[in-house]
């Protein structure tokens, strides 16, 4: 949904850059270095919109782009995205023609529905090319590497599917101190040698995620599949005691989530506010109510402890956050009125919430933060 900012019949939205987001995927493109470029963006892109970011992206040049799903792949090709399309997921319960149809790309993790996948080649006389994805260490999706050998052995009786990517996904890459992503680097070339031995030989091999990417991690790998760093959004790496930082760009947060002041009252010392009295005022005070609330994304459990940035200050969330409507402590920012902008994620010249510090607060990872900011909140696109 793209709403101009004037036709916004209730003041909270989304304002997503797309010069944020170009710029961010050109410094991807860089550290990705001759690596061909997988922009991860399922979960509606998180939450900046997929439609808006896959256009804007298809527009920088990036190769794939990866979904979850088979709605959200069908979502981008109505909107003519025709760039291929990686099911990260799988297919669950969709019907195998649709992956002709609509020239949808399965991952897959089993031998389980290799059989179908033929079949349906066979019937529509085209093939259907998948990317067998191996588990190396996360445990969630892939064939583990003691049935790889029994999977090939299946995959090569059939006709009509086309083993063309092998991957894996790793489950500590921001973390410098772990041994794991070495183990699972170790595995996936194993899994890559015991393809090569069978005679297979995928055009695509793909492993790096943004914390990969980061942490300038090496794989025999010839794409990367990136989500959080095309949207300035990093989970800190963590970096052995005593070794630096590596030399890393900096990466523009792409989305601010506003609100405005819709009313405001002084009110006395001891004053309750919200549901339950969840707050008490100290002291006199000025609180500005704001139209945004869980429904929209902003976390119950920032109540009293977050922020908003009101005239380039830092505003405390007081009283218990409700479905739809918050309230601010604006006590000691001078001049504000109704219709002042609030800026619950961005920052003003002076002051910065980003979705790593929500998230920190709420002990979660910050892509959680952005793909909880509600269906109903418009997202307008800006230069
Ligand atoms: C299979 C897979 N690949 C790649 C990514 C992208 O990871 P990141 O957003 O950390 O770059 C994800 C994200 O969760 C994923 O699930």
């Amino acid at each position: 949904m793209n709403v101009p900012i004037n036709k916004l019949l209730r003041p909270t939205w989304v304002e997503i850059s797309l010069s944020k987001l170009r710029r961010n995927y050109e410094r991807v493109r860089r550290l990705a270095g001759r690596r061909k470029m997988m922009a991860v963006i399922k979960a509606d892109a998180y939450g900046h919109g997929a439609v808006a970011v896959a256009n804007c992206l298809a527009g920088c040049g990036a190769d794939w782009f990866g979904v979850a799903s088979v709605e959200e792949a069908l979502e981008l090709r109505a909107a003519g995205i025709t760039q291929p399309l990686l099911l990260l997921g799988g297919l669950y319960m969709s019907d195998p023609a649709d992956l002709i149809k609509f020239q949808l790309t399965p991952s897959l993790s089993s031998t389980a529905r290799l059989d179908t996948y033929a079949e349906c080649a066979r019937r529509y006389r085209r093939p259907i090319e998948f990317h067998l994805k191996v588990d190396t260490g996360l445990g969630r999706l892939g064939v583990p590497p003691d049935r790889l050998a029994a999977f090939l052995e299946h995959y090569q009786t059939l006709k009509g599917v086309r083993l063309t990517g092998l991957f894996t996904h790793l489950a500590s890459a921001e973390d410098l101190l772990a041994t794991q992503t070495e183990e699972q680097c170790e595995r996936f070339r194993a899994a890559l040698a015991q393809l090569s031995s069978a005679g297979i030989e995928p055009a695509w091999t793909h492993v790096s995620n943004s914390g990969a990417l980061l942490g300038r991690r090496e794989f025999p790998e010839n794409m990367v599949r990136i989500g959080g760093l095309l949207y300035g959004c990093c989970i800190p790496l963590v970096v052995p005691p005593g070794k630096d930082l590596p030399d890393l760009p900096e990466f523009e947060p792409v989305l601010t989530f506003k609100s405005c002041v819709v009313y405001l009252k002084d009110v006395p010392s001891e004053t309750p506010l919200g549901y339950g009295e969840a707050f008490h005022t100290r002291r006199p005070s000025r609180i500005a109510t704001v139209p945004v609330g869980y429904a929209d994304g902003l976390n119950r459990a920032l109540s009293n402890r977050g922020h908003a940035i009101v005239r380039g200050r830092l505003a405390r969330l007081v009283g218990s956050i409700s479905m739809d409507l918050s309230l601010l402590d604006v006590t000691d920012i001078p001049g504000v009125n109704v219709g002042d902008e609030v800026i619950l994620m961005g920052r003003s010249e002076e002051a910065s919430i980003t979705a790593l510090d929500i998230a920190q607060m709420l002990d979660t990872v910050p892509y959680e933060v952005l793909c909880l900011i509600g269906k109903r909140v418009p997202r307008l696109y800006v230069e």
